[in-house]
């Protein structure tokens, strides 16, 4: 069987922490089996990226693999060639796909028509390869057997969906705290049904006793309205009056790029709470171990 990793859900929890534990033994040793010696990954980007491209492509070599990174509008896929044909193509010379889409439907449609992985590298929808590493940065602070209590505040966007799949995974309480326009119906039945997921609209109520605070930009990639989602978000930023309501030991996360001095101020940013930086070197260590996942055959 192939293992894609299209979302978070692609594992269990005893898979996922299997994963993490790998990530980390391989952080703290420094040393990596070769598994993709002879191997090819292709990166293809409809959308721009810093971390994910640079991350994943040192996770590569690191593993004795190759990458060939290319933009979309640089392939034919820009030009009109279907997404089948050119996940049946790809399948022919590479051993795995890594994509950044507009449209989760595209990784459906890569995954529906290769024979090689395919692994989400954000889409509109998810962003399951940044909440490994921030899953990781939990665990490296809080340790693997504690449930800390944590907080996202402001868009209900593809990172939140991610992370809303590891706390229902992981089994970890979340709370959200985001302005009702942002909460829909069918989040919110979600949310009534599982006594794990708290709303408030208030985000000085939703921090309170945090152990995590979290954000995200509040306007993201291919938004159609970008001056209605600020408007909604501004009572959202996470600032030091925030981050007073969570425990005194809470860290905050954010998956980056920020806009400083919109969902966050440079005070947070730059504060001794922040792991913003830890959890984006995670990136790197994670996609090792996801890597190694999706490319080391099963023992029988
Ligand atoms: N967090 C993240 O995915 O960053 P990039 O857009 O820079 O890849
Ligand atoms: N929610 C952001 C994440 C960027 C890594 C976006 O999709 O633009």
């Amino acid at each position: 069987m192939i293992r894609h990793f299209l979302d978070l859900d692609a594992l269990d929890a005893e898979t996922l922490r299997g994963l993490l534990d790998q990530a980390l033994s391989m952080k703290r040793s420094r040393t990596f089996p070769a598994a993709l010696r002879g191997k090819t990954v292709a990166m293809i980007f409809e959308k721009p990226s810093t971390r994910t491209r640079f991350s994943f492509e040192r996770a590569i070599h690191d593993l004795g693999g190759h990458a060939i990174v290319v933009n979309k509008n640089d392939m034919q896929l820009g030009r009109g060639e279907t997404v089948a044909d050119t996940a049946r193509v790809l399948s022919r010379y590479v051993d795995a796909i890594v994509a950044r889409t507009l449209d989760h439907h595209t990784l459906v449609e890569l995954k529906n028509h290769a024979t090689v992985p395919i692994i989400n590298a954000l889409s509109d929808r998810s962003h399951p390869c940044q909440i490994l590493a921030d899953v990781l940065t939990v665990q490296e602070t809080f340790g693997p057997l504690t449930h800390p209590r944590i907080t996202w505040i402001g868009d209900t966007n593809n990172v939140f969906f991610s992370w809303l799949q590891a706390c229902l995974i992981l089994k970890l309480p979340l709370t959200l705290g985001c302005p009702p326009a942002l909460f829909p119906d069918a989040l919110k039945k979600q949310f009534d049904q599982n006594p794990l997921l708290t709303w408030a609209e208030d985000p000085l109520k939703a921090a309170h006793g945090a152990h995590i605070v979290m954000t995200d930009t509040w306007v993201s990639m291919g938004c159609l309205d970008p001056e209605a989602q600020t408007r909604l978000l501004t009572p959202y930023q996470v600032n030091e009056t925030v981050m007073k309501q969570a425990d005194p030991q809470a860290i905050f996360l954010h998956c980056l790029p920020a806009v400083r001095g919109q969902e966050v101020t440079d005070a947070v940013m730059d504060g001794p709470q922040s792991r913003v930086f830890d959890q984006a070197e995670n990136r790197l260590h994670a996609q090792r171990a996801l890597l190694l996942w999706c490319l080391q055959t099963p023992k029988a």
